[in-house]
């Protein structure tokens, strides 16, 4: 911790080609003010996914959730409009709406009962008879921006940010053909790991370069070989042509198709899909040390006969994450270690982390994000 922040940021040339690349040094991954850098201008500045458009169809649905320790709620309006709000009361600042999910007429902080319209706006105040100088019409909950892409909704908290499918990029048009929004939400997985969010990214562009030696499963429906990486905008797809295998049943039963696609769209979004199939894995930071990743399973075919088959490949997904979670875990403590500084990537396997890298430079160099002050 002997040096500062501005030396720390320093530390890493983003002009260096791959082939002369190192890693973002381990004090990025360690170091908590790195970590709250992050949070300001990298969570606090990009499109998060927050909800999928399926939990909101109707109006009055909402969904909960934290973004960079801010509270938010994103609620279907009366007039069928998408809204989002800091889910934070105007009155002495409790959560307005405590669920996670689910529909309301009305929102009603549970703590004096102050009402607030699907819109946003102050409707009610009990007891405030004769309180001065208070304009209900400034008091409504504070908006933050939203917007859908396919089956996904997002939000960003910086009103200056460019919108979603700018930030989005070419991604749109290379998923396009996948048809995604078709597919099906069955089942979900969190997971709490003792890493940094970086590594558990990194984990995932490395290119298929960890696949054969920790997931055999995986690589025998893969043919590695011919394993591709395209990097773009703030999107890297990873692909491969697939085989079929006997060798892992469960595997080979449940991803099928002519290829794979990983999609990971800058910073921490993960888009997986096979034949009738999609998991997206969102990771987010705890703190330095910590993050979550959330594992949304989709199917063609969620009927109750393919039931069984859907949860199967669930597990198939739950394997090759716990094979995951044991090395990146296992990362984590070796960049703490006084024996490492940086590391050097593969051309062939890498050039998806020196895109991921260069980014969040990028990002970690811009001056950070003035606070949003909500003023009666
Ligand atoms: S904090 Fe919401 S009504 Fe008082
Ligand atoms: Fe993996």
């Amino acid at each position: 911790m002997n040096e500062s922040i501005a030396q720390i940021l320093s530390s890493y040339d983003s002009s260096a080609p791959l082939s002369q690349a190192h890693t973002i040094p381990a004090s990025w991954y360690v170091d908590p003010r790195i970590a709250e850098l992050e949070r300001q201008n990298v969570f606090g500045r990009t499109w998060q996914l927050v909800a999928r458009t399926d939990q909101l169809l109707s109006p009055g649905d909402f969904v909960t959730t934290r973004l960079a320790g801010e509270p938010i709620v994103v609620v279907r309006g009366s007039d069928g409009s998408l809204r989002a709000f800091y889910n934070v009361c105007r009155h002495h600042a409790a959560a307005v709406v405590t669920q996670p999910c689910g529909r309301a007429e009305i929102l009603q902080c549970p703590y004096h009962g102050w009402k607030y319209g699907l819109d946003g706006s102050l409707k009610g105040m009990p007891e405030f008879e004769g309180v001065q100088n208070f304009d209900r019409a400034q008091n409504g909950l504070v908006p933050i921006r939203v917007e859908t892409w396919e089956c996904f909704v997002f939000v960003n908290l910086d009103p200056n940010a460019p919108s979603l499918s700018e930030f989005l990029g070419e991604l749109r048009a290379r998923v396009a053909p996948l048809g995604i929004s078709k597919l099906h939400y069955f089942d979900r997985r969190s997971y709490s790991i003792c890493c940094n969010w970086k590594v558990y990214v990194d984990n995932y562009l490395d290119g298929g370069y960890h696949v054969p030696h920790l997931h055999k499963g995986l690589s025998s429906v893969l043919d590695y070989k011919q394993y591709t990486i395209e990097n773009e905008d703030r999107y890297c797809l990873q692909s491969s042509p697939m085989v079929s295998s006997e060798e892992d049943a469960a595997t080979g039963a449940t991803r099928k198709g002519d290829r794979a696609w990983y999609f990971w769209q800058y910073p921490n979004l993960m888009i997986n899909c096979y034949e009738g199939y999609m998991d997206t894995n969102y990771v987010i930071p705890v703190d330095a040390d910590h993050c979550t990743v959330t594992f949304d399973f989709y199917f063609s075919d969620v009927s109750e006969a393919r039931r069984a088959f859907n949860t199967e490949s669930v597990e198939v997904g739950n394997r090759v994450q716990d094979e995951d979670l044991g090395i990146c875990e296992d990362v984590q403590r070796g960049l703490k270690s006084r024996a490492y500084g940086a590391g050097r990537l593969s051309v062939r396997r890498e050039a998806g982390e020196h895109l991921f890298h260069r980014l969040l430079a990028a990002d970690l160099k811009k001056a950070p994000l003035p606070a949003t002050a909500a003023a009666d």
